[in-house]
């Protein structure tokens, strides 16, 4: 633990809400407080003070609150994905930034093989017509097998890769596609996303967010899918064409979707909300277990950063 009385007051600064187990930690141990939302009511010497920006996947700390905090070193980001601190103004700065890898693998990968299994069997519609009372006039409608159906995995990073040995599991024949094909895999890389999507039952989105990947998955990629092929996220809701997948839907061009992530939460559009899509809040490293170990990583990488010593996590945009 990092002696209080060594780190001043406001050297750390907590941008957006987090866990209330780490904002208590931050509190407790660095007397960190939390940034105003809207940069304009920036205290300019509170700004100057931070050297640690501890922040998550949904606030991030962009291009213009990092100009506004000269004396930045740190950003911690409570989240593997860190599609929302802009990484190459950090690099350019000479700001490190960390994530949280590894510790929410398996808890992402089982919200994957959730939402494949719901999409392709239906039993969150079954149970809401179970619920309505809809049974006692009849059968809920067949559904489709999962087992041994053939799984496309879009991005095969440690998610990816978990993804893929748990619908092996399942008897699936795995497909990915990813930039360059990955080293030490036996799994088949197709040549596009769209030949993904073409040869799959369904495509699951496992790849980082931010430009390189912005709507990577559009209208071209869900006809490959084709009225058939189910669609899961569980990356982030900018990899897909949000208007794209809803109009694919409404047009029957899909057979149907699993969605843990959107292109702008917590807003759900209504043209996503079907009976045949599957829609979660976010919810994939959303376990106590993960997110206490999420938050012992931030805190890890900030007791680094501040003692001088090697950072657990840096992320390799920035890592020295
Ligand atoms: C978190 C995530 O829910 O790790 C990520 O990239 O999206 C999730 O684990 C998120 O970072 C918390 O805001």
């Amino acid at each position: 633990m990092t002696n209080p009385a060594s780190v001043p007051a406001g050297a750390v600064a907590q941008v957006g809400p987090l866990m209330p187990s780490l904002e208590e930690i931050l509190q407790g141990e660095f007397r960190a407080a939390r940034l105003p939302d809207d940069i304009a009511s920036l205290d300019e010497e509170a700004a100057a003070r931070v050297r640690v920006a501890v922040t998550s996947g949904r606030f991030g700390v962009p291009a213009d609150l990092m100009a506004a905090l000269p004396s930045l070193e740190l950003v911690a980001n409570f989240g593997v994905g860190y599609d929302t601190t802009d990484v190459a103004q950090a690099a350019a700065r000479g700001i490190l930034v960390t994530n949280t890898p590894d510790v929410l693998t398996d808890c992402v990968a089982d919200t994957a093989l959730a939402l494949l299994l719901d999409t392709f069997r239906g039993f969150g519609a079954a149970e809401r017509f179970l619920r309505r009372g809809d049974w006692l006039a009849g059968n809920f409608p067949l559904t489709r097998r999962f087992s041994g159906s053939d799984v496309g995995i879009l991005g095969l990073g440690r998610i990816g890769r978990a993804i893929a040995r748990r619908a092996e599991g399942f008897g699936a024949r795995v497909r990915y596609f990813s930039r360059r094909p990955v080293p030490g895999v036996l799994w088949d890389r197709t040549e596009s996303v769209e030949e993904l999507a073409r040869v799959s039952d369904a495509l699951v989105v496992a790849i980082p967010g931010g430009p390189a990947t912005d709507g990577i998955v559009d209208r071209a990629v869900l006809d490959a899918l084709g009225p058939d092929g189910f669609l899961v996220n569980i990356a982030r809701g900018s990899v897909v064409d949000e208007q794209a997948l809803i109009d694919a839907l409404a047009e029957g061009r899909i057979a149907g979707a699993g969605l843990d992530v959107f292109a702008h939460e917590p807003n759900v559009p209504e043209g996503l909300v079907r009976d045949n899509v599957t829609l979660l809040p976010h919810v994939g490293s959303g376990t106590i277990e993960t997110r206490n170990d999420m938050r012992d990583l931030v805190i890890a990488n900030v007791r680094a950063h501040l003692a001088g010593d090697a950072l657990p996590t840096p992320v390799p945009e920035t890592a020295p």
